[in-house]
């Protein structure tokens, strides 16, 4: 059975106040290729982790600390998406994830949910990751702030990663995947799938490997 990993985003999970519908529109998808494919899901923090740290930063509490609170956040996240998956199970590190059906969510300070999808892919030898988030993809430039923006089919790794350095803020293109995350996949050549996780069609169609809307992340 082939092994999938996802990084499901906090903000789909929790955009502010936990949405119900998403998750049952998910669960059922995965819930239907269950007996097809072995699911890692790596589940983000959204507005849950963001409400928390902002507070927390402002009372002076270390990075380090404030990347605590956020994994808890995470974690509190995916033990609610473990209770909609059939036969899922919760693990709090990577290395509980080599069987059944898993949902996890962040593991230590210093990165982000999406970098932990990518280890978990390299643990398990898996070649691609499905990076579901609120927009449709990487663009080649802010679509909140340009109306031209475009939505970018396929990049490579080094490409995505030249673009951190082309913004001043040092923030990556509109913060889609971090550059950690990238350069795991590139160490290893993961393919990276960025979608809309709201879109479910689609979402099923970037898991069962067919022609998806979104970015596909990979080498040359
Ligand atoms: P997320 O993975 O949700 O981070 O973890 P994010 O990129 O800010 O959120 P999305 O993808 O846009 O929803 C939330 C926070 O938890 C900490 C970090 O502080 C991160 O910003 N975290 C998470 C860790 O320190 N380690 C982890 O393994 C995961």
């Amino acid at each position: 059975m082939e092994d999938v990993v996802i990084s499901l985003g906090g903000s789909l999970v929790n955009p502010g106040g936990i949405d119900e519908n998403f998750l049952q529109g998910f669960s059922e998808m995965i819930n239907s290729l269950i007996d097809k494919y072995r699911f890692v899901i790596v589940v983000g923090g959204g507005k849950l982790a963001r409400d928390y740290i902002e507070i927390a930063r402002k009372r002076g509490e270390s990075e380090y600390n404030l990347d605590l609170i956020g994994i808890m956040a995470t974690r509190i996240n995916a033990l609610l998406v473990k209770s909609y998956i059939k036969n899922a199970r919760y693990a709090q590190d990577l290395k509980e994830i080599t069987n059944g059906n898993v949902v996890m969510g962040g593991t230590v300070p210093g990165h982000t949910t999406d970098a932990v999808s990518l280890l978990a892919a390299e643990l398990l030898g898996v070649k691609r990751v499905i990076n579901a988030t609120t927009v449709d993809g990487v663009y080649d430039k802010d679509p909140k702030v340009n109306k031209d923006a475009r939505l970018i089919k396929d990049i490579r790794y080094a490409d995505l990663l030249g673009m951190f350095y082309l913004n001043s803020s040092g923030a990556g293109p509109n913060q889609v995947l971090d550059f950690l995350s990238i350069k795991i996949a590139e160490r290893s050549g993961i393919e990276i799938m960025v979608i809309n996780g709201r879109d479910i069609d689609n979402f099923k169609k970037a898991i069962e490997g067919d022609d998806f809307r979104g970015t596909r992340v990979c080498g040359p």
